[in-house]
């Protein structure tokens, strides 16, 4: 198989369309990447079809819809390479799915004097259930810090981990800068000290395949709409034993076995995390995500996503006045940046105006922003419909914003 970029774009009709009088180049990915017509079709094929509840109901729509549920279950399942649907838990999207460990496991498993890692360059959704946890508890977030070209500083990490640390929780490729962490190495660092890991992987499933039991982190966190799915649907990957052992999340119907005033009992796992009416077409058109994914030569995909994001960060570092803010050895995705006398947001604007989408400000990263001394950037992040003509429009944009704001 190869990879045929215009055939692939084809397959997104959003992407052919004039924004301000030009052509859309779509360079914002890292917010959400656009959605191809499986994946859009499997989500109106659902409504057309076999909408109903799932698990409850006594016919044939129930049925099917709730087949077609379970089968998107399994097909995450193979996605990530978990050992058993029981280890997929449905959730709204990442953010929810850290903030069901920081307030199931880490409520049951925290105490004064305890620590949690973060780093330096989360997404405030892998900082503030933290915080909040932490307050209720007595425990400690400490962040990693992190170096000056956005990479973490893997002998302070070392430094810090002791038998306080009972859990690392770390982003697997950072929003706002691009870094990939070596979470290899931190997962079997922070396991020889007994602690549990977590990777907040929104920004690294589209890119590469996941292996749960290769990389045997203890839980793990993604979003569908960030993969070509739809948004308001994600994953929380848990270990079986972790996941057993953890009270609810969130009461409701269908995560229970049974119900009196006298006490309740819980069901079997996923469903025990997983009350209330849940987002049955969201999963199915997680399910086609990942079979349109799964449909192309994923190594050639790479390739060609590291062309794209190599010529940007090439023609930025040549780019007069332009400094990058981020610039690890290892980068999927994300290339942020600020101009010498502009700011991010008139940037953002002004390339609007050229139908160039892009992201500015902190990027929900405030704590990595204030690392170095900034307020905002502006982020292009790239997916596999991405091209070096894309990029070509982003410095041909710069140039005319240029000349309205110097
Ligand atoms: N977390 C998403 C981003 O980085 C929304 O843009």
């Amino acid at each position: 198989m190869s990879f045929d970029v215009d055939a692939l774009r084809a397959q997104f009709p959003i992407l052919d369309q004039q924004v301000n009088g030009k052509p859309l180049v779509y360079l914002d990915n890292g917010a959400t990447t656009h959605k191809p017509n499986a994946v859009i079709d499997a989500i109106a094929g659902y409504y057309r079809h076999d909408n109903s509840n799932v698990h409850r109901g006594a016919h044939t729509l129930s049925d099917r819809a709730t087949a077609r549920f379970e089968q998107a279950r399994e097909s995450v399942r193979g996605f990530i390479n978990a050992r058993s649907t029981d280890e997929v838990i449905w959730t709204k999207g990442t953010t929810e799915a850290i903030n069901l460990v920081a307030f199931s496991w880490g409520r049951d498993n925290l105490k004064q004097g305890d620590r949690v890692l973060v780093s330096g360059m989360e997404h405030h959704a892998n900082i503030v259930p933290w915080q909040i946890l932490s307050a209720q508890t007595g425990a400690e977030l400490v962040p990693i810090p992190v170096d000056d070209r956005g990479q973490l500083d893997m002998a302070a990490f070392t430094d810090l981990l002791d038998e306080r640390v009972k859990l690392v929780s770390i982003v697997h490729v950072s929003n706002a800068l691009g870094t990939v962490n070596p979470v290899e190495a931190i997962i079997e660092k922070a396991h020889a000290v007994g602690a549990k890991v977590m990777i907040d992987g929104a920004q690294a499933v589209a890119h590469w395949p996941l292996d749960m039991q290769a990389l045997d982190c203890d839980f793990y966190a993604f979003s569908a709409h960030k993969m070509y799915g739809p948004m308001g649907i994600g994953v929380l990957y848990g270990k079986r034993e972790l996941l057993e052992a953890m009270p609810p999340f969130m009461g409701g119907g269908e995560m229970i076995e049974t119900v009196s005033f006298e006490g309740t009992t819980y069901n079997t796992l996923p469903f025990k995390f997983e009350p209330g009416t849940p987002n049955v077409a969201g999963a199915i058109g997680t399910g086609a995500a990942i079979k349109f994914i799964n449909s192309l030569d994923r190594d050639a995909v790479a390739a060609h996503e590291a062309d794209v994001l190599n010529y940007a960060v090439s023609r930025a570092k040549d780019y007069p006045g332009l400094t990058l803010v981020g610039d690890a050895d290892h980068r999927a995705g994300v290339m942020g940046f600020v101009l010498e006398g502009a700011h991010p947001a008139d940037l953002g604007m002004l390339l609007d105006q050229q139908g160039v989408a892009v992201r500015t400000g902190n990027h929900c990263a405030m704590p990595i922003m204030t690392r170095f001394g900034l307020t905002g950037t502006v982020r292009a992040s790239f997916a596999l419909y991405n091209t070096r003509a894309d990029v070509d429009a982003l410095f041909a944009g710069l140039d005319k914003a240029k000349t309205f704001l110097m």
